[in-house]
């Protein structure tokens, strides 16, 4: 099929975009000319929803007019506060609202479940994660092994993508995993991996992953950060056991900001769990009784561990209601992928031999991210990047050689996407 690429059928494709009017709900940063960037690192720090701003203007107008009282006055007090996120969060990623609390950061969130579903005992002692898992994702189960004292070299089990004639593929093969799971699953203990892999931009099948895994008697968690706000997910139905994700990225809720947490039904109903334990994770009833008797809530709330920074939480309910203005994940995905579709289609047609797409072509093994390789001979792939960004292109250069690109359906068009290949066609040039 060939494809139009021309301005003009950008311009079209906007024009018929139903979410074409999002881009006005979000500041977009400026060149040094004053024109809008062409921002598409979406997938590394979201832009700011201007209902965010408000809404973190307004909670700090509270806190001046009530002090301490804040926490029971107001529109949004602050003692539930994570509570009003809860019901929008569980719709994002497929989950009961009680499956799933904002609280920590990521990595945080990826020790405390570890803590819960990571339980060495007899032969079943082994960690199953990708070989190019994030760094913090791979510092945190070593430290976890470590902490049990489990043997790294041992229990640290490694999905990696095949080697064919001394090279490594870029992405990993499903049937692999499946057989390391058929091979080994008496002695894994857990599964920890991406729902969306951060480098190729490779979406995992975190069904079937669950299924395979469920039948070996293996406990089954991934790290959503790159999927949360990008992929449509059922993390309920899929019984996935736990999952974590931050709400920076396609969550748009500014760096840093709290990060969300699902646990399954099944296993938040279960009081008696191991877990590290805190008074926001405790009884609500008695919880200012000051006893020191810890009786865990029977949701995703009872991990909760201080009472949570309200500043951040304010930025994510503004971030959240403006992913429901847009109409919610289903609105988002059908044209996330129509925009990343014509990316990499104009990417093929103007820059086929001079740039490889590393992230796979299909609708279902995607999200928005379009992870780039440069391929001429003598070119540096670091140097097109840093040609880029001064040309009032944004996106993010990850180490040994990517270029990742993410357009973004909340608020990149089709014709940022024309700008990214003239521009990058005048850099290579
Ligand atoms: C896949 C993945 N895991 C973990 C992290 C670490 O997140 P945090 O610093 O919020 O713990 C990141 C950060 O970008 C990430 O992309």
């Amino acid at each position: 099929m060939t494809i139009d690429t021309s301005l003009a059928f950008a311009r079209e494709l906007d024009a018929q975009d139903p979410l074409a009017e999002m881009r006005s709900h979000f500041a977009i940063p400026k060149q040094a000319n004053g024109e809008d960037e062409y921002y598409f690192t979406g997938n590394s720090l979201g832009l700011q929803p201007k209902l965010a701003r408000q809404y973190v203007i307004e909670l700090l107008d509270d806190w001046q007019k009530y002090g301490v009282k804040g926490h029971f006055e107001g529109d949004y007090p602050w003692l539930p506060y994570h509570e009003f996120l809860s019901e929008q969060s569980a719709k994002l990623v497929g989950a009961l609202p009680e499956e799933v609390v904002m609280m920590n950061s990521l990595t945080v969130n990826l020790h405390l479940m570890m803590v819960s579903f990571y339980q060495p005992k007899g032969i079943r002692t082994k960690i199953l994660l990708e070989d190019h898992a994030f760094p913090s994702d791979h510092y945190a189960v070593e430290s976890q092994l470590k902490h049990h004292q489990q043997d790294v070299q041992e229990n640290m089990l490694l999905w990696s993508p095949r080697v064919r004639n001394g090279i490594s593929e870029e992405l990993l093969n499903h049937d692999d995993l499946y057989q390391l799971i058929e091979q080994q699953g008496d002695e894994i203990a857990l599964i920890l991996l991406p729902g969306v892999q951060y480098y190729t931009g490779q979406v995992l099948d975190m069904k079937t992953i669950t299924e395979k895994a469920h039948a070996r008697g293996i406990m089954v968690g991934f790290d959503l950060a790159h999927a949360a706000g990008n992929l449509e997910m059922q993390l309920h139905d899929w019984q996935v056991d736990f999952a974590c994700w931050c709400s920076y990225k396609y969550l748009n809720s500014g760096a840093g900001s709290v990060a969300g947490c699902f646990v399954h039904q099944k296993h938040a109903q279960n009081t008696e769990i191991n877990r590290f334990a805190g008074w926001w994770g405790h009884d609500k009833a008695s919880r200012f009784k000051m006893e020191n008797n810890f009786k865990a809530i029977g949701t995703a709330e009872g991990w909760q561990l201080s009472n949570p920074p309200v500043l951040s939480l304010a930025a994510i309910r503004g971030a959240l209601d403006t992913i429901d203005l847009a109409g919610g994940m289903g609105a988002l995905r059908r044209k996330s992928l129509k925009l990343s579709q014509y990316l990499m289609d104009i990417i093929e047609a103007e820059l086929g031999d001079s740039i490889r797409i590393i992230t796979p072509k299909e609708d279902e093994n995607r999200g928005c991210q379009v992870s780039l390789m440069v391929t001429v001979e003598g070119l540096d792939g670091k140097a097109m990047f840093d040609a880029l960004e001064k040309n009032g292109v944004t996106t993010d250069w990850r180490e040994p050689n990517v270029i990742r690109v993410a357009p973004v359906p909340l608020y990149n068009s089709f014709e940022d996407a024309w700008q990214f290949v003239r521009i990058l066609k005048e850099c290579l040039q």
